[in-house]
């Protein structure tokens, strides 16, 4: 039996005669670059996600520096985010001169709250870079009050969670990215609303972020040539897009499928003692980018010795905390620790989850992970 972390090949068969025909149309249209797909595929995701303006861009790494560079972040100002995220995170931050702080998440929901945050805040903070990991929203009421309180900037990194809804305490209902001051996202393949490349997007529901946005991503100018500010090419391709305006069609069923194989995975671990399985929050709806267990004694790299020895796929989302990577030794102490970090980086273990998994795809791996521990 054949087992992927991500089945991009069979979801793709799906839809191929409807992805096939949008690539054909943009060759056969010569519309390589800001093509009729990428303002379709605009308009697509702001009516899906309920907010303003969208703006298109390369990648989710772009994203993030786009939204960091039209805030007018300078040089020295501090901008927290979770210690325990992917790289892209904190590395647009260091690498636009800005003091990335990094902050220990919850042991829970593996994201960051604003108690935490509240303790790293100090008068040279900016901003604040909430990630919605494995494809959960963070508790956003109480990061917002705080962020108010401290006049700073909240910019979601939403590339694992598009597609979830957050629930504030008077009932409103936003889905995730459309939040804060500004959300980025990411279209990387294997992501749940995923191109067959990079691709990435903003989102705002504030005129004048979007207008700059849209300007540094476009070299900064709004003009053919009269460039304002310092920007960057990050655009979305027009092939893309296309893919894309076919797949988002198709999110709300694959966040579906992928919720219905969660809840299969909860039932077969809830019983078994080493096993910690991913909480749901009661204000956020999950998308399960990843389904992440957390293995409680310290055998995470046995059992995923033995899935791999009986072909079953497994990941480490992450294995160390940013801050004890090489490239982040220069924004900490050598005695900087985040307990919560650190003992999910040895614990974590992410199974295979994507819209393609079958009942003996399902009943085969959760088998192998209950005889691993003898159950
Ligand atoms: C949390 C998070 N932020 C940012 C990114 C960066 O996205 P990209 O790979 O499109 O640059 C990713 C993608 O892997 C991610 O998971």
């Amino acid at each position: 039996m054949q087992i992927e972390m991500v089945d991009l090949k069979g979801q793709y068969n799906k839809i191929k005669t409807e992805v096939d025909q949008a690539i054909l149309s943009c060759i056969s249209n010569t519309s390589f670059i800001n093509g009729p797909a990428v303002r379709e595929f605009q308009y697509n995701l702001e009516q899906y996600l309920g907010v303003k303006h969208v703006i298109p861009c390369a990648n989710g790494t772009d994203s993030l520096q786009i939204a960091m560079m039209a805030l007018g972040l300078r040089p020295g100002d501090e901008v927290i985010c979770p210690a325990f995220t992917y790289v892209a995170t904190g590395e647009v931050i260091g690498l636009l001169g800005l003091t990335p702080v990094m902050v220990d998440v919850d042991p829970k929901t593996f994201n960051l709250t604003a108690n935490d945050i509240e303790k790293a805040i100090t008068p040279n903070t900016r901003a604040i870079v909430p990630v919605h990991l494995y494809g959960q929203s963070c508790d956003m009421e109480p990061i917002l009050k705080l962020a108010d309180k401290h006049n700073l900037y909240v910019i979601e990194d939403n590339a694992q969670a598009i597609g979830a809804d957050y629930t504030f305490s008077d009932g409103t209902v936003a889905k995730t990215g459309t939040i804060g001051h500004i959300g980025s996202t990411s279209f990387f393949p294997s992501k749940n609303l995923g191109c067959y490349g990079d691709g990435g997007a903003l989102m705002t529901n504030d005129d004048d972020l979007a207008k700059k946005m849209r300007m540094i991503a476009n070299h900064g100018q709004e003009k053919k040539y009269y460039h304002k500010v310092l920007g960057c090419n990050s655009r979305l391709d027009t092939i893309q897009a296309a893919i894309l305006n076919v797949k988002i069609k198709h999110l709300d069923l694959y966040s579906q499928a992928r919720n219905a194989m969660a809840s299969f995975y909860d039932t077969a671990f809830v019983k078994v003692d080493e096993l910690e399985i991913p909480e749901r929050q009661f204000n956020s709806t999950h998308v399960f980018h990843q389904y992440t267990l957390k293995v409680k004694n310290p055998k995470r790299n046995e059992l995923q010795k033995y899935l791999s020895d009986k072909g079953i796929p497994s990941m480490i989302y992450y294995p160390l905390p940013l801050y004890k990577q090489e490239a982040f030794q220069q924004f900490v102490s050598s005695d900087f620790v985040l307990p919560t970090s650190e003992d999910l980086c040895d614990q974590v273990l992410s199974l295979p989850i994507h819209t393609e998994m079958n009942s003996d795809h399902m009943n085969f791996i959760c088998d192998s992970v209950k005889s691993f521990f003898n159950k």
